[in-house]
Order: C-alpha cells, then sequence, then structure tokens
C-alpha cells in the first residue's frame, strides 16, 4: 500500500509539472500506458493471494481514475492556456492601413497577364487553357508546319525522352513551343462561333538578355462566319492602347508569314529611340509588338471545320516582353531570378485592380 501512495505522489506531481500538451502526453504514458507505472502493477495482481488481490486491485483502481482525472483537468487547463498565448500574439490590427500590413507583390508578368485578361474579357473572349506539355501534332503539324519545314527546327524545341508506347512522329512529346497549339485543343473540343484567349508557359532552347528558356505567351482566336482582318486590326488598335493607356498610339501592320495565319502580319507600334531611351507612342520609329492573321484554312480543316463556311482570325504575343516594354524592365532573366528585393521594386500591390481600364 505504501508502494501505492508514494507511487500516487510521484504520478501526481508529473501530471501537475507537464507544462505543455507534449509533456503531458508523456506523463499519460508513463503512468497508464500499456507499458505504464500503474499498468505494470495490475499485471502484479495475478502473483497474489485473494485478499490482497481484492485490496490492491481496488486501490490501483482508484489510482488509475484518479490521475486519469487528474490529466483530463490538467488537459484543459494547458489548452486553456495555449490558446491565451495564441490570442495574444496572433492578433491582426484591423485599423492598419493595407499599405502598412503589406507583405508580398504581385509579379510584373501576372500583372500584365491579369491586364491583358482584363482587356479582352471586356471585348467579349473567353479564357481557354491547353497542356504545357504536347506532341508534335498539335505544336506543329495541326498548326500547318509539314513535317520537315524548317520553321519547326527554328523554334528550338524541347523534346521530351522517346515514349515506346507512342508511335509516330506525330505523337512525339515536346514543351509547347508557342501558345498556338491551344488554337487546335479549342477548335477540336468546340464547335464556333468561337472567341477565346490562352496564356502560359512556352519553352525554346534560348537564353540571353531578350530570351529565356521558358517564356510566357497570350494568344487569341476568333472564329466565325464573317470575321475578316479589318476586325483584327480594330480589335488589336483597341488592344494596344488599351493596354498602353496611350489613346492615340500609332500603329501599323506588315506582312510576315506564320504557316497556320494567311495572311499573316506584324503589329508595330509608334516609338521614340531618341537619346537612347525607348519611348512609346508618337514618335519616329517602331516597335514590333505582336504576330497575327486570319487562321489558316487548313488549320481550320485540320479541327473539322469547314473553311467554306467559317473564317476567323488569331494573335499572338511575348507577355514577358509586353511587361518589359510598359514597365522599362530592361533585362528579361531578372523575371525568373527570384529576388525579392527586384519583386518589391518592380512588384504590385496585391490590393489594387489590374490598371487597363479600356474606357468601354
Ligand atoms: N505562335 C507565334 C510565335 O510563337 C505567334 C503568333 C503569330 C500567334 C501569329 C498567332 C498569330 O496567333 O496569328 O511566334
Amino acid at each position: 500500500m505504501t508502494d501505492i501512495a508514494s507511487l500516487k505522489s510521484e504520478l501526481t506531481s508529473m501530471v501537475e509539472a507537464a507544462n505543455n500538451l507534449q509533456s503531458l502526453e508523456q506523463a499519460r504514458v508513463t503512468a497508464l500506458g500499456k507499458k505504464g507505472r500503474i499498468t505494470d502493477l495490475m499485471k502484479t495482481l495475478g502473483g497474489m493471494d485473494p485478499e490482497e488481490r481484492k485490496t490492491t486491485g481496488q486501490a490501483l483502481n482508484a489510482l488509475k481514475d484518479e490521475i486519469a482525472a487528474l490529466i483530463a483537468k490538467q488537459e484543459s487547463a494547458l489548452r486553456k492556456q495555449e490558446m491565451a498565448g495564441r490570442l495574444a500574439t496572433e492578433t491582426i490590427d484591423v485599423t492598419l492601413s493595407p499599405q502598412q500590413q503589406r507583405k508580398g507583390h504581385i509579379h510584373p508578368i501576372s500583372q500584365t497577364m491579369d491586364e491583358l485578361v482584363t482587356i479582352f474579357a471586356d471585348m467579349g473572349f473567353e479564357v481557354v487553357e491547353g497542356p504545357d506539355i504536347e506532341d508534335e501534332y498539335h505544336d506543329f503539324t495541326a498548326l500547318n508546319f509539314p513535317i520537315g519545314h524548317p520553321a519547326r527546327e527554328e523554334h528550338d524545341t524541347f523534346y521530351l525522352p522517346d515514349d515506346p508506347d507512342e508511335k509516330g512522329e506525330e505523337a512525339r512529346k515536346l514543351l509547347r513551343t508557342h501558345t498556338s497549339a491551344v488554337q487546335i485543343h479549342t477548335m477540336k473540343k468546340r464547335k464556333p462561333p468561337l472567341k477565346v484567349m490562352y496564356m502560359g508557359r512556352c519553352y525554346r532552347a534560348d537564353s540571353d538578355m531578350t530570351h529565356t528558356p521558358m517564356f510566357h505567351q497570350f494568344e487569341i482566336l476568333l472564329v466565325d462566319k464573317k470575321s475578316h482582318m479589318g476586325h483584327l486590326k480594330g480589335c488589336l488598335m483597341d488592344f494596344v492602347r488599351a493596354f498602353f493607356e496611350i489613346d492615340d498610339l500609332p500603329v501599323r501592320f506588315r506582312p510576315s508569314f506564320f504557316p497556320f495565319v494567311e495572311p499573316g502580319a506584324e503589329m508595330d507600334i509608334g516609338c521614340s529611340r531618341k537619346g537612347g531611351g525607348l519611348k512609346i507612342g508618337a514618335g519616329d520609329d517602331w516597335l514590333e509588338i505582336l504576330g497575327c492573321g486570319m487562321v489558316h484554312p487548313n488549320v481550320l480543316k485540320n479541327c473539322g471545320i469547314d473553311p467554306d463556311e467559317y473564317q476567323g482570325f488569331a494573335a499572338g504575343m511575348g507577355v514577358d516582353r509586353l511587361a518589359m516594354l510598359k514597365y522599362g524592365i530592361p533585362d528579361l532573366r531578372t523575371f525568373f531570378e527570384s529576388d525579392t528585393r527586384w519583386l518589391s521594386h518592380y512588384g504590385f500591390d496585391p490590393l489594387e485592380r489590374p490598371n487597363a481600364a479600356t474606357g468601354s
């Protein structure tokens, strides 16, 4: 019995000394666990004579209940204490201005994407998506790049290791070299009329001041029965003027070749390079900004759309380049260095809306 009395005082002080939930759990295991002190004593009952077994058994059961109750009491006290501590430290001062609370910044690429989406959503374009890992068919063939065409080589494509289950050149996997591949997915999945935009990462093995192996493109596609080059030009003029926030921004379209459009063009915006710097707006020089054109009849056919009934236009642009131009960021590679000092300089306040009011 003295054993039980001294065990009781020992276990009681151990439970009372537990000052956090972890040490309380340890105390519980020591006292009541499968190999705990009380359990150990219970195991000795079998060797006792009946009278001793009865009294010791009762005393041990009483001790077990007492210690369990003490642990429960201690646990609720510790939980209360923990909650009080959290309430005292995890405070948010709602009277602080958002400026004082600000911690993170929106990356200029995300900001630019949001601006592009805002402008084109105002014109009725809807966001669709496509995968980063493509195959040759979607990235090239369906877009009217004939097999063996030199334009395929110009894309400096990252090919994935050959998959023995995929047969034929068309099925070769690659990292998409442009967002134009999303045209194919969309037109195969959905019936025209279509008025969509899509954006995301693209990959080419290229790296210098203005190229990174991973970069971002943004593209629009419209397919219906009557849209023509005039609509495309009007839409893109409205876009660049809203994006650069210059109402009279001069634009010009130069004929250009892309296999998936006919006719194809590049759009330039006015700028001035006087004094070494670049200033966007009326000036004596031009800056190339995007590629565009009327969707090639072969591309429509490849997607099961009758080119005698439907036509449409597409335009694609580099998001990183647009961000550099609009926000005066000189080196493309800095976008991807994850330098927080750079981000706090060039980044945007998360509480601000994309500054791209179209005025419509
Ligand atoms: N995919 C082209 C590139 O990566 C850009 C482009 C040009 C997209 C003309 C278009 C377009 O939709 O019509 O260089």
